[in-house]
């Protein structure tokens, strides 16, 4: 058999993440001008500051490999979490150390837990490793942790969580969450995606660092892509166990996180400032978005990251004719939710051109 022929089904049959096109493409397509992109959850007061001049004065290091072992970044971050250094494992994103768990605990055949509509890597990265993904259907548009503690057998290797949710927005709170620990035995892995937990308000959240030593192994996976506004450079970071993160060490290649990442990644973390106005940009555009969502008469998910799930009727044809217009959302269509888009809160200025287009649209 030829070597394209021995791929195995489970491979053959992955549907690959597709991405949104360039802004630049877009604006040439339709011939239009200064369109907004709030389809990627990203920070729309753009990078730290502090990381780009950072990264500015250490450009000229670019010939020399980067820190295999990211030594600063970990000394920071271990003191700004109050976690020991062997605690911690970074990655090109979190999406790498996605991958990274599921190459380590996972071997084909074995299964994974996780939600109907979360983060869609979890599945991709699953199925790529001939693992079996054993999906539990939202309830409320939250992870439903009574079905999932349900849902797991003796071939579970990992659950995944998501909190915030991506796409809903929707969080599990404290009480079904350490209903759920209780439930988890140390034979699998209970991986807690918190990329959007910076912009959680809601006072009973769960904040998945307060419990780790209580289960057996929990690993927390977070991000600089979303707050720190450095989705570009390919950052993120796990929290876990010195045994759980030692192995994943020995699978991970040496030098997976670039130079530029680590030198803005340390600097993003000192910039209170702008985490600070970032932080404010997100509370009051979510506030202004609510109210004129409700004022256009359509439904949404109530949301605690930084992006919102609206219920619009076609999600596909809107999505279609807000591009036209220049605002550049995300269908749901891949999601199961054909009905909605989601979109990301901008600038105050931002936001206000999608939710005029938007009533453009509903009014024609
Ligand atoms: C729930 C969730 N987890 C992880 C990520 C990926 O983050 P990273 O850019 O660190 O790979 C995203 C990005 O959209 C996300 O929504």
């Amino acid at each position: 058999m030829n070597i394209v022929d021995q791929v195995p089904d489970y491979i053959r049959s992955l549907i690959p993440y597709a991405p949104g096109k360039p802004i630049e493409e877009v604006e040439r397509e339709y011939g239009i001008e200064g369109s907004v992109k709030l389809a990627s959850n990203e920070n729309p007061l753009g990078p730290s500051p502090r990381a780009v001049k950072a990264l500015q004065e250490k450009l000229h290091q670019l010939h020399l490999y980067p820190d295999g072992d990211c030594f600063y970044l970990k000394q920071g971050l271990a003191a700004k979490l109050g976690v020991s250094q062997e605690q911690l494992i970074f990655g090109n994103g979190s999406n790498e150390l996605i991958e990274l768990a599921v190459r380590t605990f996972m071997r084909p055949g074995d299964e994974a837990v996780m939600a109907g509509q979360a983060f869609v890597i979890y599945r991709l990265v699953v199925q790529a490793a001939g693992g079996s993904c054993n999906v539990v259907p939202l309830k409320n548009f939250t992870h439903d942790l009574e079905a999932m503690a349900r849902a797991i057998t003796g071939r579970t290797r990992i659950v995944f969580l998501a909190n915030p949710n991506n796409p809903t927005g929707t969080i599990y709170r404290r009480k079904e969450w350490e209903g759920f620990l209780e439930r988890i035995t140390p034979e699998l892995l209970l991986i807690v995606d918190e990329a959007y937990f910076e912009y959680v308000t809601d006072p009973d959240y769960p904040n998945s660092l307060s419990y780790h030593g209580e289960s057996g192994a929990l690993l927390t996976l977070r991000t600089f892509s979303k707050l720190y506004g450095l989705a570009g450079l390919r950052i993120g970071y796990g929290v876990g166990p010195k045994k759980v993160v030692d192995l994943m060490h020995r699978v991970r290649q040496p030098f997976n996180v670039n130079a530029a990442a680590q030198w803005a990644a340390l600097a993003a973390l000192e910039d209170h400032e702008h985490v600070m106005r970032s932080l404010k940009v997100n509370r009051e555009g979510m506030g202004y978005l609510n109210e004129e969502i409700a004022k256009l008469g359509l439904e949404r998910i109530p949301s605690q990251g930084n992006f919102i799930l609206i219920r619009v009727g076609d999600g596909q044809t809107v999505f279609n004719r807000l591009l036209k217009r220049g605002v550049i959302v995300r269908p749901m269509g891949a999601y199961n939710f054909p009905e909605y888009i989601r979109v990301t809160v901008g600038t105050a200025k931002e936001n206000s051109r999608f939710i005029n287009e938007l009533n453009n649209i509903i009014k024609d």
